[in-house]
């Protein structure tokens, strides 16, 4: 619920768990300013929050170098990171923004041409609207804070308008500002090519820390999600504020202590790379960014992220089914294939009762390397002479589903499309363009380009029965100018290739809504909420290796749902690090997400297809709970040699543990569950075991010999 407390000029927004509470208060010219004063456990009153103001130690030249302004500015005497700055005619950057009006209202409004959270039910949530403006320059700023009201997540975005008479220019256009009194640990995902999403806590510094991509897109390096975390907190105990931004392009989180205790989390736009011109009556809208506050650890708060992505941000037909379990051909052939040969795998795919077969690069133009072709998305009829259509057609007679793979953004300079259109890819005139796996990146903020992307995949998937679509996007911004852009409007780049992203899938996804659409950037380069409206699932990494794969599924978890993670058996030697593994463990960490398989079936011996087609059929008996069950972490790799993570939707509960290195004369390992639905479990063996007693006692594990091994436990609820 959102309430105005009048007299008070106080907004609650609260849930029976969760306040946040916003404040107007007046200047030393009695002008309002909007503050945001609190986001915590729910407060019986919210102005039990107004001490914030009264820190005397602040004395010494401004106040405002204390208020936790909920849009702070520049050049005011706040000194801490500014969310808003627009410069005048001529270059003058002061902003003032002072309180207009606000509105209050039931369900969520959607973002132009932006990804973001959505209601079914207007019930689901309530949103309030502030606007702010600066009088001298006439820039309005339109908060929305929408409230969901069983989680108590809160979505905060702002949009930019110009309401003067003359241009001015956006230097900073932030989607959200969070001044928290105390201080902080910031937990963030970094990595890298092939190591997506590993976790690190900085500790509490008196100092600016900023995760940030200027790549274009969200990138390998670093998520656009960020967890603030107050004194010690595990998985399941302890204070902790996620800030997730619901965006694919370059973006900074920025996080700043200073000398009063106050910490400033600012997320949006990377200020670096962007600058946005606004003519007088145009507007500018930020991305969404969605915070979650929990007083239960970091899993409390990965369960409302968890539910609220699969089924408020995820959308179609797909979002609530069941997902096929695929076979890839990349770590099978990569790029040496013909007909009968994938044929041959398909084959043995289709008895094993795997659901799709999904050709990979290399299908198209004359590609039999990475060297050429991007751009020319018509099927290569020396490896496929009678096309799509007829292998699809075949595909589908084994009762396999077919998808195909596209990197639609990009463009080889040994191509077609180049030839044709050797401007249509960003470049800076003058310089050198230079290739990444030797390609180029198409000017997506270009109509016309939008327009030939749109039509030319479009044709493709009403060629053939296409049923799936991989989406990659295999390298990042450099010397990324676009053609549109050259009249001052460089800063507008990077957001705008974005709008043009999202307006190309926005298109296909609405064009083909049978299809299901997989996001992929060299594995896990572009793995973020702004992708998940479009695509319910994502390649998570290019390394398969399943003890690698561990830590990145499970840093993954932190914000994302296990239904969005692509997880593949690949083949032993694993191809990334040769590393040997089971079968078995192959599968229980595929489980872990999305499952799938990748490598070569038509090699593999009877006995390796016959475990192959056991695995689907638990799988399939399991997806269910896999998909929308709870995802709870229990045991992290990152801290022992024992992983654990559980499922448990109601019904099933699913205990799956991890042993990297076999040891000798080791304890016994016992894991103690978590959130575990009240009742009585079965296990396999018909004993049967209370849900208090699987959390307090724990379930002992028993792992088969040797090191890379697994165990995954099922247990049934009996009541
Ligand atoms: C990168 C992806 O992550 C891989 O799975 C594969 O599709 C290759 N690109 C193909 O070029």
């Amino acid at each position: 619920m959102i309430e105005f407390i009048g007299d008070k000029k106080l907004f609650h927004l609260h849930t029976p768990d969760v306040s946040w509470v916003l404040w107007l208060k007046n200047d030393e010219m009695n002008k309002p300013e909007l503050l945001m004063l609190y986001a915590g456990m729910h407060l019986d009153d919210p102005a039990s929050a107004l001490h914030v103001q009264e820190n005397e130690g602040a004395s010494f030249d401004s106040l405002r170098q204390i208020l936790p302004y909920a849009c702070p500015t520049q050049g005011r005497g706040d000194y801490r990171e500014a969310m808003a700055a627009a410069a005048d005619e001529t270059g003058q950057c002061l902003t003032e923004l002072f309180y207009v009006d606000h509105y209050i209202m039931k369900g969520k409004l959607p973002l132009e041409g932006l990804p973001a959270t959505y209601t079914e039910d207007e019930a689901e949530a309530t949103t309030l609207k502030i606007r702010l403006r600066d009088d001298l320059t006439g820039l309005t700023v339109e908060l929305l804070y929408t409230l969901f009201e069983e989680s108590g997540a809160l979505a905060l975005s702002a949009k930019y308008i110009n309401d003067g008479e003359a241009t001015l220019t956006l230097r900073r256009a932030g989607s959200a500002c969070l001044t928290l009194p105390g201080r902080y640990s910031m937990l963030h995902l970094h990595g890298g090519w092939a190591k997506e999403r590993q976790i690190e806590v900085v500790p509490p510094a008196r100092l600016k820390r900023e995760i940030a991509s200027s790549r274009g897109a969200s990138g390998h390096e670093h998520n656009p999600f960020a967890a603030f975390l107050r004194g010690a907190v595990t998985e399941n105990s302890g204070e902790c504020l996620g800030v997730s931004l619901v965006y694919s392009g370059s973006f900074s989180i920025v996080c700043e202590e200073n000398a009063y205790d106050t910490t400033r989390v600012v997320a949006g736009f990377e200020p670096g790379s962007f600058s946005w011109r606004l003519e007088p009556g145009k507007s500018l809208q930020a991305p969404e960014c969605v915070c979650v506050y929990s007083d239960k650890g970091l899993n409390g708060m990965s369960h409302v992220y968890h539910r609220l992505y699969r089924e408020r941000l995820c959308r179609g037909k797909w979002r609530d089914r069941e997902r096929p379990i695929l076979i890839n051909n990349w770590e099978a052939t990569y790029f040496d294939f013909d007909h009968k040969k994938l044929l041959k795998i398909a084959r043995a795919a289709a008895k094993c009762g795997i659901e799709l077969f999904v050709l990979d690069d290399g299908w198209f133009g004359r590609r039999d390397g990475d060297t050429c072709s991007l751009g020319d998305w018509t099927p290569d009829t020396r490896k496929l002479p009678q096309g799509l259509g007829k292998l699809s057609e075949e595909m589908n007679a084994l009762g396999l589903m077919f998808g195909l793979w596209f990197e639609p953004e990009m463009v080889s300079p040994d191509s077609e499309l180049y030839r044709a259109h050797p401007d249509w890819c960003l470049h800076v005139p003058g310089r050198r363009r230079t290739t990444a796996r030797n390609q180029l990146i198409l000017d997506l903020s270009l109509p016309q380009v939008q327009e030939y992307l749109i039509d030319a995949v479009g044709s493709v998937l009403s060629s053939a029965r296409i049923s799936y679509v991989k989406w990659d996007m295999n390298r990042n911004f450099k010397e990324a100018g676009s053609s549109l852009l050259l009249d001052g409007r460089e800063g507008e780049t990077a957001h705008r290739y974005i709008l043009g992203v999202y307006r190309v899938m926005e298109a296909l996804t609405g064009a083909f809504p049978d299809v299901l659409f997989e996001g992929c950037s060299g594995g896990g380069g572009r793995f973020d909420p702004g992708m998940l409206y479009y695509m319910p699932q994502i390649w998570t990494s290019d390394d398969s290796d399943a003890v690698e794969r561990i830590g990145i599924q499970y840093g993954t978890s932190l914000v994302y749902p296990a239904s969005a993670m692509g997880a593949h058996v690949s083949a032993s030697p694993n191809h990334q690090v040769s590393r040997v593994t089971s079968l078995k463990t192959r599968g229980d960490v595929a489980l872990g997400g999305n499952f799938g398989y990748e490598l070569d079936l038509s090699k593999l011996s009877d006995e390796e297809l016959d475990e192959i087609r056991a695995q689907v059929k638990t799988v399939k008996a399991l997806r269910r709970t896999t998909m929308k069950g709870e995802f709870t972490r229990l045991l992290s790799p990152w801290e022992g040699n024992v992983a654990a993570w559980q499922f448990a939707d109601g019904e099933r509960l699913i205990l799956c543990a991890y042993r990297v290195l076999n040891r000798p004369n080791a304890a016994p390992t016992v894991i103690r569950l978590s959130s575990v639905p009240e009742g009585l479990y079965r296990l396999s063996d018909g004993k049967t075991v209370s849900a208090g007693d699987l959390m307090h006692a724990g379930l002992r594990v028993d792992f088969p010999r040797g090191d890379f091994a697994s165990s995954v436990i099922v247990l049934e609820r009996v009541f």
